[in-house]
């Protein structure tokens, strides 16, 4: 891009790019302001929204026209235009002007508005007739005794005329995936996603105008459990949500050149049937039996759809190698009571696909597949068998010594698939409605060797935008921001789960508050946390009692449920601290105010029965700094920890409330809350804090929490941090901490002033370390330091996942204090921020690049002998507070200069070993000496 030119992109909606079906009638515009000349701004935006492109481009915003607002903001600019009605198509574009008078105006952009009044929903919630289910059930129920048989949907219909637009609108009470004229619709995947489902449903919305035609057209859909009714968690039966059986709610709309509407519906004239998916389970697996296939049943048939009368049904189920072409009347339904919703965050898609690195065959006929990668996902098979042929998938983390699969660490999870071959010819494959952890496959059933390429790896994950990158000169530290990413990608699958392998999969609070910075450093998170966060406040009880799992499940007949699960510290706290984050990291005022009620509640709540300040008083578990070492035994049942973690919890808790409040507005409840702060450090003090910045638990966590919280008298903060180095270094330079200790480690002893222990930890590679299972090969993060040992080979199979991403959340600390690519303490949003390397003779550079709301920030550091050069970029319309890593009195160059003549750099003191400076946007490249 040449120097002079400036550009307005990366046009969002709701952080969304081109959403279609949103029902937020407020939405929120962002963009970036891309330029390469240093210190560029924007100084005035105009905002332009129209109801056709045509109208856009001729500069009539007949929705909105901002005007010229003189502002420098270019994220969350809240709509102002003429209400929003259901159905509109919203076109857009902004216009900038930058501090030069230069003016750009962006490409355009669009998004829709879904259906946002109860009454514009005219089909109706069809279930399939319970018969023709039954007796598919029945007659596999010897091989699969615990899974539903997807139904399959269709209905014909006819447009007269040439089509302008289609848009289609769907949800289910389970998973739908959606067919027209024979072609998928979407990409998305295990759609509608997981909400409480007592509490809203979602739905989506597709734009069909190219899969409809004049003349005879077909709708399929395909009905599997998911969540609504398949086994979540470790229940013993299936259906989380109650008895309603699955349902299915699809509407499209034409609209025809000549200005006319269709509207159809699901109703009674749809028909239903089974296919080739005999059954199919998050958990279990699925079975797919490809004789059973009926070609076209998704397309035109030109014949009437209803051609048996119910007493054939039964022979075509009795020879499913026909693929039975009777189908019967759909079922009306009762409707669920919550509210259809629009789902606000990018769908689950396969995002990539893997090869395997290795194809071994350990007893005849039994082949195991390495993808090399352990992922979330399924197989794509390619095979060419008789017809008949039974092809087994199963999945595993990883293998036993004797080259089989590990699947003890899967609980109740089957995770396999069956594929009965059709014959004829190569068959390609995947199941619909299941996905598993893995990085190991089985293969059996196949007479002869399949080649390598009989399974690819497909990888299933909620469609999130990569923001970062990191690397540096150790290899084992890029696996493990690798590892981080890996868990992220298996992880974030519609709502922030624990792990994606065994019968567990659940949005746990606490792990992701504890990774979620992490997170967003490596991906956009911010649609995906704002989504959950609903899933929080809709698990919230009456009382205010923050859950520790989200959604909610619902309670049922032999199952060992989290119902009442809430209020445990540190899990529940999210409920504060992802507003809190989403708000910091993006900026998102609206986050807060949204939230705002539940939260005091929250701390209304853990006040109520913690009256004096000490958080004793919990309702249900308090896990403490879970999994920490020694993990199991002392630490997790030791209740003056949990208290410490506890109390120390709810004084962040508050203290953040203060921050928020100011932010909102709220400046009574910002006083209220500054005297919560104040009672509940005092408690803390009283109880836990001993002269000398002593910490009466003497555990590295509870050091942590002290520091990183605000806990300690400040004179006392340097000497706590020296216990904390004492307490690493009487265990021999090692970690010791759990979930909650982990995240914070390396970020206090960086701010602390011990940074060269913070990398002694990082670059070890003994147990218990970051390093040791990245030593064993480890694709991602485990869930336990000590998930498989040398001496001990695998921990208690009962909680030993390799796919768990809590530990690896010292991403954060790679990116923040390593590349330093820091938050401004007093800005949230990153449009003004810090960068501030931590240099050690440990690594020779670092490079990392992140994608914030405005633009790309990219920081690298190298060393080659006493120089060091840094590189940085700091985007358009941004400014930043730069720490240059320099010896004092040395000369520290800007691209060769001295740096007092950079321009748009402004030097404003040193503190200690950096040299601060103000800069404008822009590149900039260092020159400077350091030695360790
Ligand atoms: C989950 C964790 C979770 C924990 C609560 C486990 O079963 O896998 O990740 O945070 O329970 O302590």
């Amino acid at each position: 891009m040449p120097a002079s030119a400036l550009r307005a992109n990366h046009l969002r909606c709701e952080y969304l790019v081109t959403p279609l079906g949103i029902d937020e009638c407020a939405p929120r515009l962002s963009w970036t302001i891309e330029s390469n000349r240093r210190g560029a701004r924007q100084v005035a935006y105009r905002v332009l929204v129209a109801s056709t492109s045509a109208r856009l481009t001729a500069g009539n915003g007949d929705f909105w026209d901002s005007g010229r607002v003189e502002s420098n903001q270019t994220t969350h600019i809240v709509y102002g235009g003429r209400s929003l009605r259901s159905r509109d198509v919203c076109h857009w574009h902004v216009q900038v002007w930058d501090e030069t008078g230069k003016t750009a105006r962006s490409k355009p952009s669009v998004w829709t508005m879904g259906l946002l009044k109860k009454s514009d929903w005219r089909a109706r919630w069809i279930a399939a007739d319970r018969e023709i289910i039954q007796r598919d059930e029945d007659a596999i129920a010897p091989t699969l005794t615990e899974s539903g048989t997807p139904a399959h949907f269709r209905r014909e219909f006819k447009i007269a005329g040439t089509v302008k637009r289609a848009t289609l609108y769907a949800s289910a009470r389970g998973l739908f995936e959606l067919r027209l004229n024979g072609r998928r619709v979407g990409e998305d995947i295990f759609a509608p996603e997981w909400t409480d489902y007592d509490k809203r449903v979602h739905y989506r919305t597709y734009d069909v105008t190219r899969l409809v035609f004049p003349g005879n057209n077909v709708i399929g859909a395909i009905l599997g459990d998911g969540w609504w009714s398949g086994y979540v968690g470790w229940q013993e039966t299936r259906g989380p949500y109650g008895s309603l059986e699955n349902g299915l709610l699809v509407q499209i709309e034409i609209e025809l050149a000549k200005g006319k509407r269709l509207t159809l519906g699901t109703d009674k004239t749809w028909t239903c049937n089974t296919g080739p998916i005999l059954s199919s389970d998050f958990m279990m697996g699925e079975f797919y039996d490809a004789r059973r296939e009926s070609r076209g049943w998704d397309k035109p048939s030109g014949k009437s759809e209803i051609r048996n009368p119910k007493s054939e049904i039964e022979q075509s189920l009795l020879t499913p190698a026909a693929g039975s072409p009777f189908w019967l009347p759909a079922c009306e339904v009762t409707a669920p009571r919550a509210p259809l919703v629009a789902q606000r965050s990018e769908p689950v898609r396969v995002t990539e696909t893997i090869a395997p690195v290795s194809m071994n065959q350990i007893h005849p006929g039994v082949f195991i597949y390495d993808l090399g990668q352990n992922i979330t996902g399924w197989v794509r098979l390619r095979v060419k068998a008789p017809r008949g042929t039974r092809v087994q998938l199963r999945h595993a983390e990883r293998l036993n010594p004797d080259g089989t699969l590990y699947t003890e660490n899967l609980r109740r999870a089957k995770a396999t698939d069956v594929y009965l071959c059709k014959g004829g010819g190569t068959e390609v494959w995947e199941p619909h409605f299941t996905f598993h952890g893995f990085q190991y496959v089985e293969l059996t059933g196949l007479l002869s060797k399949p080649g390598k390429d009989a399974v690819t790896g497909c990888v299933v994950r909620s469609a999130t935008a990569p923001a970062g990158c990191f690397g540096c000169s150790h290899a084992g530290v890029n696996r493990l921001w690798l590892n981080g990413l890996w868990s992220q990608r298996d992880n974030f699958l519609s709502v922030p789960t624990d792990c994606p392998q065994r019968d567990e999969r659940l949005g746990w609070m606490g792990d992701a508050q504890v990774f979620l910075r992490t997170a967003s450093y490596n991906m956009d998170v911010a649609a995906f946390f704002t989504k959950w966060l609903q899933d929080v406040e809709d698990a919230q009880t009456a009382d205010g009692i923050f859950p520790d799992t989200a959604p909610r499940l619902r309670e049922g007949k032999n199952f060992v449920g989290l119902d009442g699960l809430g209020g445990a510290a540190g899990w529940a706290d999210a409920g504060i601290i992802v507003p809190w984050t989403i708000w910091r990291v993006y900026g998102d005022k609206r986050i807060i105010e949204r939230h705002w009620p539940a939260m005091t509640k929250w701390l209304d709540w853990i006040e109520r029965y913690n009256p004096d300040g000490l958080r004793t008083r919990e309702l249900g578990n308090n896990y403490g700094d879970w999994l920490c070492i020694p993990s199991d035994t002392t630490f997790r049942t030791h209740s003056p920890m949990k208290n410490l973690l506890a109390t120390a919890y709810w004084a962040d808790d508050a203290a953040k409330m203060v921050r928020m409040a100011r932010e909102i507005g709220q400046q009574t409840d910002a006083k209220r809350f500054e005297a919560m702060f104040k009672k509940v450090s005092a408690a803390f003090q009283k109880e836990f804090v001993r002269e000398a910045g002593r910490v009466t638990v003497e555990t590295q966590t509870a050091y942590l929490l002290a520091l990183a919280f605000n806990l300690l008298p400040e004179n006392m903060r340097a000497r706590a941090a020296e216990h904390l180095v004492e307490n690493i270094k009487a265990l021999d330079w090692h970690l010791s901490t759990g979930f909650i200790g982990v995240s914070l480690l390396n970020p206090q002893l960086t701010l602390a002033g011990h940074a060269d222990v913070a990398y002694r930890l990082l670059l070890r590679d003994d147990y218990p370390s970051w390093l040791y299972p990245v030593k064993h090969g480890a694709t991602t993060i485990w869930e336990r330091w000590n998930g498989w040992t040398k001496g001990n080979g695998f921990f208690n199979p009962q909680m030993n996942s390799f796919n768990h991403y809590s530990l690896g959340s010292v991403g954060e600390w790679l990116f923040r204090h390593v590349a330093g690519i820091e938050l401004d303490p007093d800005a949230p949003g990153f449009q003004r921020f810090v960068l501030r390397p931590f240099i050690s003779s440990g690594l020779n550079f670092a490079r990392a690049s992140y994608r914030t709301m405005h633009g790309e920030i990219v920081s690298h550091w190298k060393r080659s002998g006493k120089k060091l050069t840094w590189n940085i970029c700091i985007p358009a319309n941004t400014t930043a507070r730069v720490s240059v890593p320099s010896e004092p009195g040395t000369k520290v160059t800007e691209s060769g200069m001295p740096v007092e003549r950079a321009k748009e750099l402004r030097i404003v003191g040193r503190e200690g070993r950096f040299l601060i400076c103000e800069a404008g946007s822009g590149i900039y490249t260092f020159g400077s000496n350091w030695q360790d």
